[in-house]
């Protein structure tokens, strides 16, 4: 069997002396999605941390496109192809949105940015005609755009998403959910966190339920989905 694109491998640790993550593995493919679920404070977000290296990881490694990358800072991880778009703070309110991408392209110093800049607008039309205005004006949904799209500018072969439809409507996040599918059909791995677990899983590849900082079920989403067990734990019956 060949390597997973991204595995983060029994990662153990967490913040101070007190381990958060226990033995926890995280892996997706190329251009697939695999999304992490669980209750509160199960350790889902401190195991996007550890896979951007956010986190001294006490044991377990973190390899990409076959290179461990585990000592790496997170930023050399973004040249590395990484995109994260973290759970809260995720925009610079005070700046336009068209300021936020060109943020987002702090990396890139050569070429010309202004391309990636039409896909991402290409992808989110709403953030063209909203480019000149301060993000902090913009709806939930909008920010969220504006957050992934800043991901996008490195131009990543993986891009982490840290719960993208926090507090936004069913609508807008069946529309969201639709852009990260376009996403990771252009080649991009996904890896997301979700609290709307059942619709999350509908389109994710592979899916983890955390839960105390260790993997409860991995499986694929479609799997998961037809699990009694998960679906009464888990997903509301
Ligand atoms: N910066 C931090 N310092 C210390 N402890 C933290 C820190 N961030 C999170 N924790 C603790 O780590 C545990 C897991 O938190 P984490 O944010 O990873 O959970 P989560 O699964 O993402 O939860 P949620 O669904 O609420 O976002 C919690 O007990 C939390 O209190
Ligand atoms: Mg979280």
């Amino acid at each position: 069997m060949t390597e997973p694109f991204l595995i983060g491998e029994d990662m153990t640790g967490g913040y101070g002396s007190v381990d958060i993550l226990h033995g926890c593995t995280i892996a997706v493919d190329r251009g697939e999605i695999a999304v992490i679920v669980g209750p509160n404070g199960a350790g889902k977000s401190t195991a996007m941390k550890a896979v951007f290296g956010m986190l001294n990881l006490r044991g377990g490694r973190v390899r990409l496109a076959g290179e461990d990358i585990t000592a790496l800072s997170p930023q050399e991880r973004v040249r590395k192809g990484m995109g994260f778009v973290p759970q809260t703070h995720n925009i610079f309110t005070s700046m336009t949105v068209e300021e936020n991408l060109e943020m987002g392209a702090f990396i890139r110093h050569d070429d010309d940015i202004a391309e990636t800049m039409e896909q991402v607008y290409a992808l989110f039309p709403i953030l063209r005609d909203k480019r000149h205005q301060p993000a902090g004006e913009l709806s939930g949904g909008q920010r969220q755009q504006v957050a992934v799209g800043r991901a996008l500018m490195t131009r990543p072969s993986l891009l982490m998403l840290d719960e993208p439809t926090a507090g936004v409507s069913p609508i807008v996040m069946d529309e969201l959910f639709d852009r990260i599918i376009e996403i990771a059909r252009s080649g991009i791995s996904i890896l997301m966190v979700e609290q709307n677990a059942r619709q999350a899983l509908e389109i994710a590849h592979k899916g983890y339920v955390l839960v105390q900082g260790t993997n409860r079920f991995s499986d694929s989403g479609a799997a998961l989905l037809a699990d009694p067990e998960v679906r009464r734990s888990f997903l509301g019956g």
